[in-house]
């Protein structure tokens, strides 16, 4: 990769207010202390603050060990994660959980009552004979039940897996496959814009062949009684005990696995991230504690699904192991009215608030002076994640939203780095629309060129990387060691993490994340590999080849493009691009739906047989076809392509 340049000029900037200055839990004193230290021993400052913020069973002795890039984290401590999030908070006075569901049924759970339901549910996870490590999926959407579920994984030891409830069938088959589950947890249907989606259908279609593995599928009746019970099915009711009990959490040794998330990658099959226990939960807490400056009193609203990773972060294990209480809603961000958000906000005394770009920008275009009309002054913290936000969107998010008070967290972090990496910290970063500005302490992030050597001069791209391994970071891709090491840290020789993302310093050392540098797109700050949605197209029966790019989408960020030859001339194009949308829509689900679909009689591809995707982008943007055309086998596509995109 050659230096990348960067036309952005971003000129606002923003000084912390005094609003965000006061009574902070890192104040630009400890911050500067904190980082002194990790400077003089960066090891022991892990190890100190793993001692103050989290529950040990038994201390560790070691900080970092094992094999590069096989890092283990406090590998001889001992702990449990669902104790660390629940046993510890039972006497708060602070509710744990808040859910709203999309028809406004509003459900509290104090720190005790979900500490009382997780035992049950760890009771009767219990009995059905699992051993620690085995593997568990949970298909279902954002409730308190999924929460619980995951803790009583965490309880027990099993290694969850959690899929977003809006995979399709095919999609959930592929990870409940990979990592052999052997029980499923989903509810037999919920409401998204008022339409059903039947999660436990899609379960039936997606083990109907060779997966005798999966010994249950336990069933939460969230919408309506379950029908069609199959022998392996159990109702989440039938199996809870009827009264309180106490189940023990068993001690877990801090590398032993906590949970894995697929996530996509530049092949097409997705890549189990694993998650490890004691070094995951240490970021977790301390990001929650430093970035959203996070409080018992605080109402915690991030809008993630469990499906992703930040939901995990950041509704779930960070907050909940901070003794915090979150707030979570079970539906579509404009349903039944386009104001829904501003109106929990208002209704729920939130405080700290962290959403999408993509959620920001469609709020924007539906309602740009709408949340006048709420009463948003409990907020005090906003956030951003998954993708870069524009200035124009930050700017109203800032006023309209923050009302010009409330500091705006742009974090950057990946499903890999389990945690905020790159983030400002309120009432000390200045903030300027567009940049996450700096690595939290403890990180060491770095911008380098081809050769791994760092860069120096402000404004020339180059790739993203981490030079020192962090509590949180992955421990691998579940049974696949070797593609972990040729992803993420063969590309310097093992010296760095190379995070797929390409970025820049500005003149003051903030860093501008570019883009990615992989065939990865980003659509609505949820990541899809190009290959994943390829191999979905040339599964249709017409389709001869695919290939996919990303163009730049007023809400969505990226949208995708699809180029498609066929195998016979249909008489319908329109009615042939719905049918793979829906296609594609059936095997990864609809957010991989691509926007554009465009026919022609083949695709650019070098001699050697390769799609030349460089040129497709050109022409999905909308710009100059440039660069080398002389190694294509057949030129005059590129005109044919012209004509129809
Ligand atoms: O490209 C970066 C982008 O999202 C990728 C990680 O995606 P995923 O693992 O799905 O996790 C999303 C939520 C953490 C990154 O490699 N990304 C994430 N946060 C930002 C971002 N791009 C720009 N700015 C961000 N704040």
């Amino acid at each position: 990769m050659s230096i990348i340049e960067s036309n952005l000029d971003e000129k606002r900037s923003f000084s912390p207010s005094k609003h965000s200055k006061g009574n902070a839990n890192l104040t630009k004193e400890d911050l500067i202390k904190l980082n002194k230290q990790f400077h003089t021993d960066n090891n022991k400052t892990w190890a100190d603050l793993a001692n103050t913020h989290i529950l040990w069973d038994k201390n560790f002795t070691n900080v970092v060990s094992g094999e590069a890039p096989f890092y283990k984290w406090f590998s001889d401590g001992r702990l449990n994660v669902s104790k660390n999030c629940v046993d510890r908070h039972i006497n708060k006075k602070n509710s744990a959980i808040i859910h709203i569901a999309e028809n406004g049924e509003r459900r509290v759970l104090s720190y005790s009552e979900l500490y009382a339901y997780v035992n049950k549910f760890s009771y009767a996870l219990s009995q059905l004979g699992l051993c620690c490590g085995d593997r568990v999926i949970i298909y279902m959407p954002t409730i308190p039940e999924s929460i619980v579920a995951m803790l009583s994984c965490a309880r027990l030891g099993l290694i969850h897996s959690v899929v977003f409830a809006g995979f399709s069938a095919n999609a959930l088959r592929e990870r409940i496959v990979d990592c052999k589950a052997k029980i499923v947890i989903t509810v037999d249907a919920f409401k998204r814009s008022g339409k059903i989606i039947n999660s436990k259908d899609i379960v039936d279609n997606a083990i109907k062949v060779d997966c005798d593995f999966v010994e249950n599928v336990i069933v939460y009746e969230n919408h309506a009684s379950l029908s069609d019970k199959k022998s392996r099915d159990l109702v989440w009711d039938d199996i809870l005990p009827t009264c309180d009990i106490n189940v023990e959490p068993i001690s877990m040794s801090s590398d032993s696995l906590l949970f894995i998330l697929y996530t996509s990658g530049s092949t097409g099959k997705p890549k189990g991230i694993m998650h490890a226990s004691g070094g995951y939960l240490l970021n977790c807490i301390l990001t929650n504690k430093w970035v959203f400056d996070l409080k018992d009193q605080d109402i915690f609203w991030c809008t993630a699904d469990i499906g992703w990773i930040t939901g995990h972060s950041y509704v779930v294990y960070g907050p909940l192991a901070c003794g915090a209480t979150i707030l979570i809603y079970d539906g579509a961000p404009l349903f039944p009215h386009s104001n829904r958000f501003w109106e929990i906000i208002q209704d729920n005394k939130v405080s700290i608030f962290y959403t999408a770009p993509t959620a920001i920008r469609t709020l924007m275009k539906v309602g740009e002076d709408e949340p006048k009309n709420y009463n948003l002054k409990s907020l005090r913290i906003l956030g951003t994640v998954g993708e870069p936000i524009n200035p124009k969107a930050w700017m109203w998010y800032y006023e309209k939203i923050g009302n010009g008070q409330c500091p705006i967290v742009d974090t950057w972090w990946q499903t890999e780095t389990g945690a905020n990496m790159i983030a400002p910290i309120p009432g000390i970063n200045t903030l300027i629309p567009g940049t996450c500005t700096s690595a939290l302490p403890g990180i060491d992030a770095t911008i380098v060129d081809v050769n791994g050597a760092q860069l120096t001069q402000p404004n020339q791209g180059g790739d993203l990387v981490i030079k020192k391994p962090w509590p949180s970071m992955l421990t691998g891709i579940w049974g696949d060691d070797e593609r972990y090491v040729q992803t993420y840290w063969s590309k310097y020789s093992s010296k760095y993490y190379v995070t797929g993302d390409t970025a820049r310093y500005d003149e003051n050392g903030n860093i501008w994340i570019m883009g990615r540098s992989d065939d990865v797109v980003n659509v609505s700050g949820h990541r899809l590999g190009t290959m994943e949605i390829e191999s979905a197209l040339v599964s249709h029966e017409l389709v001869a080849e695919a290939a996919v790019v990303s163009y730049k989408h007023e809400i969505k960020g990226e949208a995708i493009h699809a180029f498609i030859s066929l195998k016979n001339n249909p008489k319908n194009k329109n009615e042939l691009a719905d049918i793979l949308r829906e296609w594609v829509s059936i095997k990864i689900g609809s957010i991989a739906k691509p926007e554009r679909v465009s026919f022609s009689d083949s695709l650019p591809k070098t001699r050697s047989g390769k799609i030349m995707r460089r040129l497709l982008r050109n022409l999905a943007r909308n710009e100059r076809v440039t660069g080398d055309t002389s190694t294509l086998e057949n030129e005059s596509i590129i005109d044919q392509l012209k004509e129809i995109v």
